[in-house]
């Protein structure tokens, strides 16, 4: 990775028809820290995410992806720049584990680097020999191979929106240290949780008021 990738956000508001989910949101995120966003049930922390990385349209306010040695990135490229796990996010169910990695790999341009896919279906905990369907995973596996899928291209941006969810005490530990590596390698990592150990994860923070 070269130099990293900042986020900025300036006075960001969102609206669904009438209703306001929040307004005059500001902040920055920095390559090696960690953005940890809270706020109550339906404050908007999802519909944050999906806004600072690019799928929605903020009603108001500004989002800046800055490499870290000059230069804005524009919005079109913003994706080769970010990794994402989010609950509404979906795997191929009818494909196993290293078949969604070899779809995500070619989607993404990036070729299918095998070994690449087998040592981080092993990193995160799941057999890479194993061709059961992701149907049949339980909904830690599922986490777990969304994980996997979030860092295969090594982004510079890498979006958590509630990564622990349904990871065992383990599997909690484990991604703590993933947190951590991530930051150690200069990734801005954007956290949006309301669990009191991830939160704790954060070098900064942004509370939502719900
Ligand atoms: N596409 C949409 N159309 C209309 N309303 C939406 C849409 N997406 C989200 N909302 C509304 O925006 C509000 C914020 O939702 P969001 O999912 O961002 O909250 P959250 O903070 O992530 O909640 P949780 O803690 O439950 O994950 C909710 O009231 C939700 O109904
Ligand atoms: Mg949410």
């Amino acid at each position: 990775m070269v130099g990293g990738v900042r986020v900025e956000f300036e006075e960001l508001a969102k609206r669904f028809d009438l209703r306001v989910v929040f307004r005059g949101v500001s902040g920055r995120a920095e390559p090696g820290s960690v953005l940890v966003i809270t706020g109550p049930n339906g404050s908007g922390k999802s519909t944050l995410m999906t806004i600072l990385c690019g799928l929605v349209r903020p009603t108001r306010g500004t989002i800046r992806y800055l490499r870290a040695g000059g230069g804005e990135v524009p919005r079109h490229a913003w994706r080769e720049h970010l990794g994402i796990v989010a609950p509404a996010m979906g795997l191929y169910g009818e494909l196993d584990a290293m078949e969604n990695l070899r779809f995500f790999s070619t989607v993404r341009g990036l070729g299918f680097d095998e070994e690449r896919c087998r040592a981080l279906l092993r990193e995160v905990g799941l057999d890479p020999d194993r061709t059961t369907p992701v149907a049949g995973f339980s909904t830690g596996m599922h986490q777990r191979l969304k994980i996997a899928q979030a860092v295969l291209h090594e982004p510079e941006v890498l979006f958590l929106d509630e990564p622990g969810s349904n990871l065992d005490p383990a599997g909690q530990d484990w991604l703590e240290g993933l947190v951590e590596r991530q930051r150690e390698g200069g990734t801005t990592v954007i956290l949006a949780t309301n669990d009191r150990r991830e939160m704790e994860w954060g070098t900064e923070h942004v509370a939502l008021p719900g």
